[in-house]
């Protein structure tokens, strides 16, 4: 048993807030045991970015970007601090935060507590000069206060505000704890907040990329609209899911009522099915980060079949701890190597083309699985690939994700 080990398991008798704070402070300052290097054929370039490793952290780790070197200490791909709101604000009082033990998942309402676009950017700035080349791409995730009078446009100046300091930018419509943000995935209010984006992103010179994060429970028709509407939008990738405000039925903790957000392994299978059409519907076009319930490598690469060119974690090494990490990436270049994939963008939405079909060739499949799960009888997942009948390279996504 290494110390992280013993210190996961002391983080996990505290309230669950308390842990989570001591554990983000811990992380910057004891270093951990590095997990051995990734293998090559886990490297992507996506965005223009190199990722050494498909597994990053999820938003919500660390929202004010106290520890932007996280991913790095822990052995991950890729950081996402935030979300960050424009102005500061408390979030909701406490408690907020919920172990449901026996599921090994959590409810949270935090309510986007941040200490504001100005702490946070400062903060990064320093880190960035002290950092001339990081060596993991580190996202940073936008959110509104919840007394905002004008989310669009506060969207965009988040925007603007942190694109010289993100390798990419998140934006979060999909948070359960602020009352009315999820409208912004749909009608009106989503065009509305895709003109104001591209307006601040056209008056950049150099922009990051802008991946929007949705909620699970969206439908499969809000979905399919929201695909459309993006489609001459200044969106780069999608990252699903975020929490869900539904309880699964099976549920025994004594925490499960709580209001808030569920994460964690009861959120896997609608994370996954949101996933599987958003790449189906998207004919594999439009990279996309899987997050919601992963916790073991095998999770983590039933994503990436599905449709993942990356993935996130959050719960997992709650209950897990930095041992996982290294468990992921081992396992991931095993299960490829099984499958007889030679990169990792080769497995990316393997399961929407039939055995030896090229992905180019994948449209019309991707096509019916998408009406078939958009008229409700669900994405229906082609066989694996043998080692003899390799699925060749998923395209690269029509310019904006190459392989390394
Ligand atoms: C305590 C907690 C706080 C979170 N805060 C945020 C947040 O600020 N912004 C965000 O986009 N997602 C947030 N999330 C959602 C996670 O990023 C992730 O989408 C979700 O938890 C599903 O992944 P998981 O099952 O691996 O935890 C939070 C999740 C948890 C558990």
């Amino acid at each position: 048993m290494s110390y992280a080990d013993i210190a996961t398991a002391c983080l996990r008798r505290l309230p669950p807030e308390t842990a989570h704070d001591a554990a983000l402070t811990l992380l910057g300052r004891v270093p951990l045991p590095q997990p051995p290097p990734p293998a090559p054929a886990l490297a992507q370039t996506l965005w223009g970015l190199r990722f050494s490793t498909p597994t990053g952290l999820a938003a919500g780790f660390d929202k004010d970007a106290r520890c932007p070197d996280a991913a790095a200490r822990l052995g991950l791909g890729f950081g996402e601090a935030g979300t960050v709101t424009p102005r500061p604000q408390p979030g909701n009082p406490r408690p907020r935060l919920f172990r449901l033990r026996r599921e090994r998942a959590l409810i949270n309402r935090y309510g986007f507590n941040s200490a504001g676009l100005e702490v946070v950017a400062d903060r990064l700035e320093r880190w960035r000069s002290a950092h001339s080349a990081p060596a993991r791409p580190l996202g940073i995730n936008i959110g509104v206060n919840t007394d905002s009078t004008d989310p669009a446009r506060d969207y965009a100046a988040g925007f603007a505000r942190v694109a010289s300091l993100a390798d990419y930018v998140a934006v979060n419509v999909s948070s359960p704890n602020t009352p009315g943000l999820r409208a912004w995935q749909a009608g009106d209010a989503l065009r509305r907040l895709l003109t104001a984006l591209a307006d601040a992103h056209a008056r950049l010179d150099s922009a990051p990329p802008i991946l929007l994060k949705l909620a699970p429970d969206i439908d499969d028709e809000g979905l399919a609209a929201l695909l459309e509407a993006i489609r001459q939008a200044p969106i780069a990738g999608l990252i699903l899911t975020n929490t869900t405000t539904a309880r699964p039925a099976g549920l025994v903790s004594r925490h499960r009522k709580e209001e808030g957000g569920l994460s964690g392994p009861p959120l896997a299978p609608r994370a996954l099915a949101v996933l599987r059409l958003a790449y189906a519907l998207s004919d594999g076009r439009l990279p996309l980060i899987g997050v919601g319930g992963i916790d073991s490598a095998e999770a983590g690469y039933a994503r990436i079949r599905a449709g993942a060119s990356l993935v996130q974690l959050y719960t997992a090494l709650v209950y897990r701890g930095p041992r996982l990490v290294g468990e992921i990436t081992l396992g991931l270049a095993r299960l490829l190597a099984a499958d007889g994939f030679a990169s990792l963008a080769e497995a990316v939405g393997a399961d929407h083309r039939a055995p030896g079909e090229c992905a180019h060739e994948a449209s019309a499949t991707s096509r019916t699985i998408a009406r078939a799960a958009a008229s409700g009888s669900g994405a229906r997942v082609m066989g694996r690939p043998t080692t003899s009948a390799v699925a060749p390279a998923r395209a690269a996504s029509a310019g904006v994700a190459t392989r390394a």
